[in-house]
């Protein structure tokens, strides 16, 4: 290979660090075209390719350009901020694989110049103490106990009797957003009267379905006698993963009430000629978790204008009777289903 073909392509990165890096030559805030990544920890998720769908909308609207990449592992995710920077991003959004790498991630950014907004997943600093970076995401706790409470009506309702019932939580404890949700459910359930000594824990490896099928079928192993199941989880796929595990071992809709959140993957089980185990959703919106931290990360690096500290978006419980209503409610009628 010749001289110059290898010379230009570093040449080309020590340009793109230069117009990058902080100080420089970089446009102001207001001028200049605008570019902003959008990163996610699990690009395989519904719920994800929803965030980047709704942020590629608010990009079209403003015209300015977005950079979705997914980032599962730490390495990654390091890596593709080097990328976003070198493409002339002033910001991105992220939904980090690992909350422990808020600082290495902030220092990363730093030393690009560039701004950061979190969303889903709220980084953690080296002190165990949430960081001090723009956050959006769920009232973990709130949206929690509406499944557990309605677990508990929909378990009153069909008259199960409790000694032949039991509920199966599928948990990642490691991950407060997601903690905070299966707690919330717990606490739910007891208060309005489900025995604590009833409800059966799973801790699931990954926050996906091969995940919640493992560890709901550890707790089925070691409950042969239940005849009948709650189910609640982190998200759809830890309730789908669930369900699964117990369709395997004779359980269905009679015998299942399984409440997931999300507001993608868990409704295919609406669209299923026959009812499954999966028996409502607390619906979250992936539009606002898309669209409208773009949109303030893009205001924020466009006109300077300071977004908000902490967002906290809700839930609505939907079945299958009401989910289409509830999508057009919440403006979500076109979400990407697979
Ligand atoms: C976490 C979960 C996702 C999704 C988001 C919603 O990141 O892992 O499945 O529920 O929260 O904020």
């Amino acid at each position: 290979m010749s001289r110059t073909r290898l010379l230009l392509p570093v040449a080309g990165l020590v340009l793109a660090a230069a117009l990058v890096s902080p100080g420089c030559t970089r446009a102001p805030s207001g001028e200049g075209p605008i570019t902003i990544g959008f990163l996610v920890k699990q690009p395989e998720e519904l719920w994800f390719q929803n965030e980047w769908k709704f942020a590629q909308r608010c990009a079209n609207e403003y015209g300015f350009e977005l950079i979705k990449i997914g980032t599962p592992d730490g390495e990654k995710l390091l890596n593709a901020i080097d990328v976003l920077a070198a493409s002339g991003a002033q910001g991105f959004v992220v939904c980090t694989p690992d909350v422990k790498l808020g600082p290495a991630v902030m220092a990363k950014a730093r030393s690009h110049a560039m701004k950061v907004f979190t969303v889903d997943d709220q980084f953690v600093g080296s002190d165990g103490a949430f960081m001090d970076v723009p956050y959006m995401g769920l009232s973990a706790k709130a949206i929690g106990r509406k499944v557990g409470r309605a677990l508990y009506d929909e378990f009153v309702r069909r008259g199960w009797p409790i000694e032949e019932t039991a509920a199966c939580a599928v948990t990642f404890d490691e991950l407060n957003t997601v903690k905070e949700r299966t707690d919330g459910s717990t606490e739910a359930l007891v208060e309005a009267g489900f025995p604590a000594g009833r409800i059966f824990r799973g801790a699931e490896k990954t926050t996906d379905v091969p995940g919640a099928f493992d560890a709901a079928n550890i707790v089925l192993t070691q409950h042969p006698d239940v005849k009948r199941w709650l189910v609640f989880s982190v998200n759809d796929e830890g309730v789908l993963g669930a369900v699964r595990a117990m369709e395997g071992r004779g359980f269905d809709a009679e015998t299942i009430i399984g409440i997931g959140i999300g507001a993608g993957t868990g409704l295919k089980e609406f669209d299923k000629q026959q009812p499954t185990g999966y028996f409502a959703s607390c619906m979250i919106s992936p539009l606002r978790h898309g669209y409208e931290t773009t949109e303030h990360l893009y205001k924020w690096i466009k006109d300077g204008v300071e977004p908000p500290g902490d967002v906290r978006t809700d839930g609505v419980i939907a079945t299958r009777a009401n989910y289409r209503q509830v999508l057009v409610d919440l403006g979500l009628e076109d979400t990407a289903r697979e």
